[in-house]
């Protein structure tokens, strides 16, 4: 056993004053020999209600707790700020940051050696992991899994994915609202995230690229008997990592960046990936760019044929391998750093070298991908000077180089009271611009850059159009939509001075995005822009906007940016 002086926890536990009865004894409901010198491990809790996708951490916290206490740990439970993308408005991105501070000053003032991160709905995956990389002790994530697949009239159907193109198809007459009503009551059956390759689903399989996560956390279904057992692992390896002092800076490597970039490819993942991991890095002081998602993104085909970019679901990923079949064949076509180190104490390639593909309909094999050079593209131009992202497996292959009139929303509300109108001036050609939408300007930029097509367009047949914005959109969508256009227009950026009919043009393979007006005329408009008003002044709101970093950055806040560690705050009794 480590010697007690080596453990943070004895800085609360391990002394005979005064200060130590105060700490000992208002935790009297526990035996004496959890005071003894044992790792205290915190099981971070972002169950609620308001999150469904979370709603049975309950459960997982009490596996990983048998584990802890089987490997001679004191688990200790403790919840953090949960949140939920399906309710919380504006926007859950809004609170990102929020939680992560919750995270971190939680882990920072009590006395814990390390810590287990319950994860599941998009936020709460880079938030915790955000608030623990700034803290630097022994951490395990635990994922909460996917749901099961939804079921509608004989058929599969995936979280948000459908709920996109069934909201499209009302618009368009060709579904009824009774039978769109009966769609919802059978998108979601179980406990767990959302199960298509939305956000969730691409963090979770982050977390395992990255090495945070045991093999397997990615796919194994919510309900599924062996995501409990997974929890219990968990428990036990916590324990073992706070003797091996075997922190998440150890794990959390560039090496393991590149990996999780290349997967993120391979999966088809969500652009949220992108600001959240540049987010997390920021964290660790590890260098990551938006160029680095393009790059190392390019070679790497899209295998993983999963809603939205395809046709199958999490739990069919999971029964035709999951994740660990992935990373095999990523390293056996030389597109994975083996030796990136993870919380098991393995490598990611001795976890994964043997990993079997027991369906390559679900999982494809290099020969046979779902899509060439998946990954996310990264567009400049000076639409875009800072970058903007699009995510080619989702988006129309006959869209990818376009031109055409720019039809300008000066925010979400401005969209949803102009898009139903038949004498709206648009066509399939045109691009739909939706703007003050970004980290500052909404403010916490919401996954509105999907916009819905104008009914008038829908109901010729068209199924795409180009759509520009600030704004993100939900991994469960899809189209030819580019995102997080930086800098942002309500600071200034140049996507605040397009105007109707502008020519806008796209060339994804030449990885640019160009407003057809000169240099000089955009000069003028800048003379006459003026910054938009926000609504709610001071709060939170305020600081957010004072202090969050642009998109291309990771919209975290800049005073967070780095590792302050653990330390022990000092005594105030
Ligand atoms: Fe929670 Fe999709 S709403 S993961």
């Amino acid at each position: 056993m480590t010697p007690k002086k080596q453990l943070r926890s004895t800085a609360w536990f391990g002394s005979a004053d005064k200060d130590g009865f105060i700490h000992r004894s208002w935790m009297r409901s526990f035996p004496d020999e959890v005071f003894d010198g044992r790792p205290v491990i915190g099981i971070c809790n972002t169950w609620s209600e308001l999150t469904p996708c979370n709603a049975h951490f309950r459960e997982i916290a009490e596996r990983v707790k048998r584990g802890v206490w089987e490997a001679g740990g004191f688990p200790v439970e403790f919840p953090v700020t949960s949140l939920g993308e399906t309710n919380i408005r504006p926007t859950a991105m809004l609170l990102r940051n929020l939680v992560s501070m919750d995270v971190e000053e939680s882990i920072r003032g009590n006395p814990i050696d390390g810590v287990v991160l319950l994860c599941g709905c998009d936020k709460t995956t880079p938030a915790l992991i955000m608030g623990a990389a700034s803290c630097d002790l022994p951490t395990i994530v635990v994922s909460g899994g996917p749901m099961l697949n939804g079921k509608f009239r004989g058929r599969d159907i995936g979280s948000g994915t459908d709920v996109w193109r069934y909201s499209e198809e009302v618009k368009a007459g060709t579904m009824g609202l009774a039978e769109f009503r009966e769609a919802e009551t059978c998108m979601s059956r179980s406990a767990g995230h959302c199960m298509t390759m939305g956000t969730a689903s691409t963090m979770a399989c982050m977390v395992e690229a990255l090495g945070l996560g045991l093999p397997h956390n990615a796919a194994i279904p919510a309900s599924d008997s062996r995501r409990l057992v997974m929890a219990h692992h968990a428990g036990r390896r916590i324990v073992q990592m706070v003797h091996e002092d075997l922190r998440i800076s150890k794990i959390l490597t560039r090496e393991a960046f590149v990996n999780a970039i290349r997967v993120n490819g391979a999966v088809g993942g969500s652009t949220n990936a992108v600001i959240h991991s540049i987010a997390m890095a920021g964290r660790t002081e590890v260098e990551l760019d938006l160029n680095d998602w393009d790059t190392l993104g390019r070679k790497v085909d899209t295998l993983v044929n999963l809603m939205p970019s395809g046709q199958f679901l999490m739990e069919d990923f999971y029964y035709a391998g999951g994740l660990p079949a992935v990373i095999r064949s990523l390293g056996e076509n030389d597109l994975l750093h083996r030796h990136a180190l993870t919380v098991n104490g393995k490598t990611i390639w001795e976890n994964c070298c043997d990993a079997p593909n027991w369906n390559t309909d679900v999982i494809r094999t290099p020969d046979n991908p779902l899509t060439e050079s998946g990954g996310i593209a990264v567009l400049r131009g000076n639409l875009a000077p800072d970058g903007a992202v699009l995510k080619p497996s989702a988006a129309s292959p006959h869209l990818l180089v376009h031109r055409g009139p720019a039809v300008v929303f000066d925010s979400i509300e401005d969209y949803h009271a102009r898009i139903d109108d038949p004498d709206l001036v648009v066509d399939e050609n045109s691009v739909l611009v939706l703007r003050n939408c970004g980290p500052c300007g909404y403010p916490g930029m919401p996954e509105v850059g999907n916009m819905g097509l104008p009914p008038k367009v829908l109901r010729r047949g068209i199924k795409d159009m180009v759509r520009i914005s600030d704004a993100r959109m939900s991994g469960t969508a899809y189209g030819t939509v580019i995102l997080h256009v930086a800098p942002e227009a309500a600071v200034g950026g140049p996507l605040a001075l397009v105007n109707n009919g502008d020519i806008i043009d796209i060339d994804v393979p030449q990885r640019r995005l160009h407003l057809e007006v000169s240099d000089d005329v955009l000069a003028e408009r800048r003379l006459q822009w003026t910054a938009p008003e926000h609504a709610m002044k001071g709060g939170y709101q305020e600081l957010y906007r004072d202090r969050v970093t642009q998109a291309d950055k990771g919209a975290d806040f800049d005073f967070l940016k780095g590792c302050r560690g653990a330390g022990i705050p000092r005594e105030s009794h």
